[in-house]
């Protein structure tokens, strides 16, 4: 089937949970006339301790069911995805996917700080996307990465306040401020929710990168290039969820307040 979607369509954008919700809101600020269908994989969550099959599955399920919607575009709103299995689906498909590793590192790339530091899950520190991409644009930085279980949990328990939480990021971020490290990558679309905290222990609040901002730069560079930005004046914001709808919105309302009302459904083939 030939790529030929509609201006008004929504763009789908996906992640584990709660986290992609950080991305969204960076899209409603730049985009709000824009149509979004936002999927989070509860049922799933964390995707960071899954193996490269498992996500493929889930992602191709993801893809699938956004197709069936007619979106225009997907944002890959999970560093994870993004990281493990973006370059082997983004072709299986008409629209574009975009993930949030390649805007960032080319960000980063440009920056004059020299020593940077990616706090991420599991499976994204140990593909390494972060750290080869910027090396491979700017071989100069030294690029120290982080693998930071438990902290996801964390943010879908809503319980980011606690000393258990305190404890966690300092245990993560330390080695980072040991390191001299001048700008904090949050690879993972989680991690926002934790930024008060993690700028208590760097006592810096512009060290952070956050991804989001790159990747809604590069999203709307694709819908001017391709002309597809929404001329309707309607939009609308749809949220969906594999399991547990209340704790979703309960937990993410601390961050995008809009989100009050979430769908269950299950579109993993199994
Ligand atoms: N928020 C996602 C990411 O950016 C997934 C985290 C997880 O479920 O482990 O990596």
């Amino acid at each position: 089937m030939k790529y030929k979607p509609d201006k008004n369509a929504p763009i789908g954008l996906f992640d584990s949970g709660v986290g992609g919700l950080t991305v969204l809101k960076h899209l409603i600020n730049v985009l709000p006339q824009e149509n979004y269908i936002y999927f989070g994989d509860t049922l799933r969550v964390p995707y960071g301790e899954k193996t490269k099959e498992e996500l493929y599955s889930f992602v191709t399920g993801i893809l699938d069911w956004f197709k069936f919607h007619n979106v225009k575009i997907v944002l890959m709103a999970c560093n994870t995805s993004s990281a493990v299995v973006l370059d082997e689906v983004k072709d299986n498909y008409d629209f574009p996917i975009l993930g949030l590793i390649e805007p960032t590192a080319e960000h980063i790339a440009g920056l004059d700080s020299d020593n940077i530091g990616v706090i991420a899950t599991s499976a994204t520190i140990k593909s390494k996307a972060y750290s080869q991409q910027i090396i491979k644009l700017s071989p100069d930085k030294k690029v120290y990465e982080i693998a930071c279980p438990g902290l996801v949990e964390i943010v879908e328990n809503d319980i980011t306040h606690t000393d258990q939480a305190h404890e966690k990021v300092f245990e993560y971020i330390n080695p980072l401020i040991n390191n001299q490290v001048e700008k904090i990558i949050l690879g993972c679309t989680h991690y926002p929710y934790l930024a008060e905290v993690i700028n208590k222990f760097t006592k810096a609040p512009n060290m952070l990168a956050d991804p989001a901002q790159y990747l809604t730069e590069q999203l709307y560079q694709k819908l001017k290039e391709l002309d597809l930005f929404n001329n309707s004046s309607n939009c609308y914001r749809k949220y969906y969820v594999s399991t547990a709808p209340d704790k979703f919105v309960k937990a993410g309302q601390r961050f995008l307040a809009e989100c009050s009302n979430a769908t269950l459904i299950n579109p993993i083939k199994n």
